[in-house]
This record gives C-alpha cells, structure tokens and sequence, in this order.
C-alpha cells in the first residue's frame, strides 16, 4: 500500500486498482503544491467531517474522476445535491467495498459545513479504518484524545495517520497517548504548521513515542507498507 502525504490532512492512498484521496484539501491548502486537476484516475475519496479543510475538493475531483465518495450520512446527503456519488456510512459500522473494507470510528470534533447560506449540519465527525490486500491504514480525521482510542488496538493496525497540532485536536502530548491506546505498528504525524495556529514539532512526537515507528513524512513524500 503506497501511502503519499499532500499537506496537513491528505493523503492519497494507492494498493492495486484502489486509487483513493482522505481529506482532498489541496486547493489553498499552504502545504500542498499539486492542483485537483492531478488526480484523474481515482476510485475512491474519503472524508472524515464537514470542516473545509477536509473535505475540500472532495466535490471537484468526485466529479472530474467519477470517485465515489465515502463519509457520513449528514455530508453524503449534502453532497448527493451537487451531482456526485456518496457511499453514507456512520460511526462504529464497517462495510465491505469491491476494494476491502471500511470501518467508521469517532472522533470528537466538529463537521460543519461552511456554505455561502452559512453553516450546514455536517452530522458526526469520523475517522476510518481501511483494509485493502491485508494492509490497514488508519485516519483518525480531526480529534481530540478519546478512550475509544483504546479499542482500535484490537485492529491490529499497519500505519495510523494521527494530528498532532493541538488548539483543535490532539496535541503532542495528547496524540502520544492516542499512539499508546491504538498500537499501531507506525504512526504518521498530520494536522500540523499548515497554520500558526497549530505550529508543532514532529521530531519531538517521534521522541516521545516509544511503541510505534514515527515516520515524518514531508508533503508530497510517499511511505509504502
Ligand atoms: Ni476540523
Ligand atoms: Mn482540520
């Protein structure tokens, strides 16, 4: 599974014909240097909650690629509006696709959707676990340190991509016991100095983790489990 870092939270995920974006925020997002345009030959795009720097160009790009997009009920509702294809899931429940699998986990968090009418309900915020070929990815969206955290041990997961910028998820601190609850084989630090206000330095996660690989990974670098 090759797993590319775009810039705060995206990612593009690649394992045979699974072709899939998490979070496509591409457009204004001050870490990613590529266009939507660059995607056109995905499967899949994933998006954990409503906030506009997550789902981002999920609507360009579902309906240049024909992508289906998998997320909650609330935004799959909003975005069956504007013409694109939306596989709803909710929180807890997992899923079998052509590709493997998918579970919803929680995150706690917000999922408004800013629109120009003002803000749409965007339902609950999620993370996911994806299986493909074996191989487990987890996202866990925007959060902050939850107990359900301890129950993804039991996934036995391959690589976690956790935030650790703080002043709206976890901090480094906080994403260091998440990594501790979810025992990840590796973990991928995200959600950091996209902005000033969640400045962080993910040399001193990697220090402070003990259990897990840190791998940093600068925007646009790929990490292949
Ligand atoms: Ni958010
Ligand atoms: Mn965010």
């Amino acid at each position: 599974m090759k797993i590319q870092f775009l810039g705060h939270s995206c990612f593009y995920v690649e394992e045979g014909t699974f072709k899939a974006l998490i979070d496509p925020f591409i457009t204004n997002n001050p870490q990613a240097d590529g266009s939507p345009a660059d995607f056109n030959d995905l499967t899949h795009i994933f998006v954990t909650h409503g906030h506009g720097d997550h789902l981002g160009d999920a609507v360009e790009i579902a309906k240049s690629t024909g992508a289906t997009i998998i997320t909650n009920y609330e935004i799959a509702c909003f975005l069956g509006t504007k013409g694109v294809t939306a596989h709803p899931m909710h929180i807890g429940g997992r899923t079998k696709f052509d590709f493997g699998t998918v579970k919803m986990t929680t995150a706690l968090h917000g999922s408004g959707i800013e629109t120009a009418e003002g803000l749409i309900c965007g339902g609950n915020p999620c993370g996911f676990v994806i299986e493909v070929n074996g191989k487990k990815l987890y996202h866990a969206g925007d959060t902050g340190l939850t107990m359900d955290m301890k129950l993804l041990e039991v996934e036995h997961i391959d690589l976690a991509c956790i935030p650790i910028g703080g002043n709206f998820t976890m901090d480094i601190e906080d994403a260091t016991y998440a990594v501790h609850f979810i025992q990840p084989k590796k973990v991928i630090p995200m959600h950091y100095n996209t902005f000033p206000v969640i400045e962080a330095d993910p040399t001193i996660f990697k220090e402070k983790v003990q259990t897990s690989e840190v791998i940093i990974l600068k925007p646009n670098e790929i990490h292949t489990i």
